[in-house]
């Protein structure tokens, strides 16, 4: 299990919403959203562009590689299968913090010790979710 990694300030994400940090040999995309922070790793799932040079539109950030657009709550891509992995994110008093192994199902995050250095508040587990398609009305 990795620990968590203090890796930016908020106010670093101030005016771009946007950074690209590493912790340890990890390269992450930060993303700033509504008062929220989200992590990914920055090299996109379809073809490896850095999601970290991406666009900021609608909750979504979009890939400058092909301009594949991911929801920053879960990761998944519009209209594709694919899902960008994430990083579980803290933030408190100004700095984030994240761990770079993926998001683990609630009962085994439950049960992992949170280092005493480490945020108690806001934490932001990136889930991977299906698209829904909206339900048609039957025409007569
Ligand atoms: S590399 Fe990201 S959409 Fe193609």
């Amino acid at each position: 299990m990795s620990d968590w990694v203090h890796v930016a300030d908020l106010a670093d994400l101030a005016r771009r919403k946007k950074k690209l940090v590493t912790a340890g040999a990890t390269s992450i995309a930060l993303f700033l959203d509504d008062g929220e922070v989200f992590a990914f790793q920055d090299s996109c799932v379809h073809k490896g562009r850095p999601l970290s040079r991406g666009t900021l539109l609608n909750g979504r950030v979009i890939c400058p590689g092909h301009q594949w657009a991911f929801d920053l709550r879960t990761g998944q891509a519009d209209d594709r299968p694919e899902c960008q992995p994430g990083f579980p994110v803290r933030v408190a008093d100004g700095r984030i913090w994240v761990r770079t192994e993926p998001a683990a199902p609630a009962a085994t995050a439950a049960a992992q010790p949170v280092p005493s250095r480490a945020p108690q508040t806001a934490v932001q587990p990136v889930q991977h979710v299906q698209h829904v398609q909206p339900v048609q009305p039957v025409q007569e």
